[in-house]
């Protein structure tokens, strides 16, 4: 498996505290069989002052301690990056940091409140070559008032990335609910661990990976954990990689198949 959403770096943000916690992380992730972890920590302006060079910096340290210890992990480079108003800005520069390098980049929303003109902010991403990749929708508290965007979001080209520990109760009833909706609905491209240290918000892939076979197959369920995430470390265009498949559709049809659906793919030139 391949894990693209983790805060493995020690000391930089509210995941591992030290190097012993993220160690003991990898181990963990090892164990489970995961092989690749992106670190992807916080980039949240006047929060957590993250940026691309000193978190590359902070990753080959990573990597050689990985190495010393004999822990089989890669890491690759990523952040959890915030919204805000110039991130394709950011991103062009380097101080924000896509998954690996590549046209997809995890983009965190508020928990709480949805900032207005939201989604201008995904089309500014989305037109200047990005896929934007939405961290945890279904832990957020205004996903019920909102899911209809989340799917506006994803026919215009947004993925979702679904939280390893939501597929396995970690976060309780809601987020579970929403992730196994979203999963029949076609709305969840990869799910990652967004682990935050060994023993708080451990990385929990297997497990979720058991949960994904029961709930679509052990075809599409590889898709999330492993095909997707390795088609983004590769860079490949979204078009070139299997949409995930609607099982049950919503209220009022499925995300797939309409009109709108594809004028967007028209508009986007795939
Ligand atoms: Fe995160």
């Amino acid at each position: 498996m391949i894990d693209l959403h983790c805060h493995l770096l020690p000391g930089i943000d509210d995941g591992s505290q030290d190097l012993e916690q993220s160690l003991e992380m990898a181990r963990i992730s090892a164990a489970d069989g995961v092989s690749v972890t992106a670190c992807t920590p916080h980039i949240f302006p006047g929060v957590y002052n993250n940026t691309g060079p000193d978190i590359r910096r902070r990753i080959a340290a990573l990597q050689s301690e990985l190495d010393a210890a004999g822990i089989p992990m890669r890491l690759v480079t990523g952040g959890d990056v915030h919204i805000a108003p110039d991130l394709v800005a950011k991103l062009k520069s380097g101080e924000a940091l896509s998954l690996n390098d590549s046209r997809y980049v995890l983009i965190e929303p508020p928990h709480h409140v949805l900032p207005p003109r939201i989604e201008d902010l995904f089309f500014n991403l989305l037109s200047a070559g990005y896929v934007p990749v939405v961290t945890h929708p279904e832990r957020m508290s205004w996903i019920d008032r909102e899911y209809d965007m989340l799917v506006r979001l994803v026919r215009s080209g947004a993925w979702m990335q679904i939280t390893a520990g939501a597929l396995v109760g970690l976060f309780g009833s809601a987020p579970r609910k929403w992730s196994e909706r979203m999963l029949r609905e076609g709305m969840v491209h990869i799910v990652a661990s967004d682990a935050h240290g060994p023993t708080r918000r451990p990385p929990r892939m297997g497990e979720a990976y058991a949960a994904l076979i029961s709930l679509v197959g052990q075809a599409e369920a590889t898709n999330i954990v492993q095909n997707r995430p390795q088609a983004i470390l590769q860079n490949l265009a979204p078009d070139a990689i299997p949409e995930p498949p609607v099982s049950g559709a919503r209220d009022g049809g499925g995300r797939q198949g309409s009109v709108w659906d594809k004028m967007s793919r028209v508009f986007r030139g795939h």
